[in-house]
């Protein structure tokens, strides 16, 4: 193993990856945002306006992603593999809510907007795990407190989740790797001007086609994200970037 096997890879993933496992894209033409208001559904105003809207938004998510046929694909398996067969640190960063990379195998992730599988209570802050429906009517089994219970995703206006950690790690990386996001939704979208602006990290991105921030890598691989992503990751293990 020389130096450089040793050094840390940081992965930003995003809606693109979840793609070819049938759960839809934001901003792509048949996207979520093309059948749903933006403000209705993931803002804090959209939810204090009509919680009963949110929750059955979110819902439908839950139950199409606890649907047997929604599965891991062949992106999500190599990025699991990355980890277990990279010598040094490899640290998974999701926009994703889903659980899909947990299932392929991925155990060093961070879900930096949350997680469908997941509610919050507002009132003492307990997360709990949740894989039904929820409603208004439910009481928290924490501290008791009703109708103040709302999906653990973080929403717009609102603060990503473990920034600290996502910052310390974008500053110590060798390599910055973006999948399947359109660089359209901050911090996120500016991880990689992040990373250039603090080291010498070589940055890539894997996308269906050049996303907003395309300009600011130093390398571009466009196409399915389970026929690159595999392709990248033996390249990687083979021999570097
Ligand atoms: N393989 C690779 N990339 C793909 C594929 C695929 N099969 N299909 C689509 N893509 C790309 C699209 O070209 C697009 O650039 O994935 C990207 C998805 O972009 P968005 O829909 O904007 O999703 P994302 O970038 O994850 O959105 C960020 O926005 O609404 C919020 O909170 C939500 O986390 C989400 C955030």
């Amino acid at each position: 193993m020389n130096e450089n096997d040793r050094r840390k890879i940081v992965i930003l993933t995003g809606a693109g990856i979840s793609k070819e496992s049938g759960l839809d894209t934001f901003r792509d033409t048949d996207g979520i945002w093309s059948k749903h208001s933006l403000e209705d559904v993931a803002t804090p105003q959209g939810f204090a306006r009509n919680p009963v809207l949110v929750h059955q938004f979110y819902n439908d998510r839950r139950r199409s992603l606890i649907d047997n046929s929604v599965l891991p694909n062949a992106a999500h398996a190599a990025l699991a593999r990355l980890e277990a067969e990279w010598p040094g640190e490899v640290f998974l960063v999701t926009q994703n809510i889903d659980d899909l990379h947990e299932r392929a195998g991925s155990h060093n992730l961070l879900h930096m907007h949350g997680e469908l599988l997941k509610i919050r209570c507002s009132a003492c802050r307990t997360v709990s795990a949740w894989a039904e429906d929820l409603s208004t009517d439910h009481v928290c089994a924490n501290c008791g407190t009703g109708g103040k219970l709302r999906p653990h995703v973080v929403w717009f206006g609102e603060m990503p989740l473990d920034m600290e950690r996502i910052y310390q790690a974008l500053s110590e990386c060798a390599l910055f790797m973006s999948v399947g996001t359109s660089g359209n939704v901050y911090p996120a979208a500016g991880f990689v001007q992040q990373v250039r602006a603090s080291g010498d990290a070589h940055t890539v991105e894997l996308n269906l086609e050049p996303s907003m921030k395309a300009s600011a890598f130093a390398q571009h691989v466009y196409g399915p994200a389970t026929e690159v992503v595999p392709a990248y990751v033996e390249q990687i293990l083979a021999g570097g970037w």
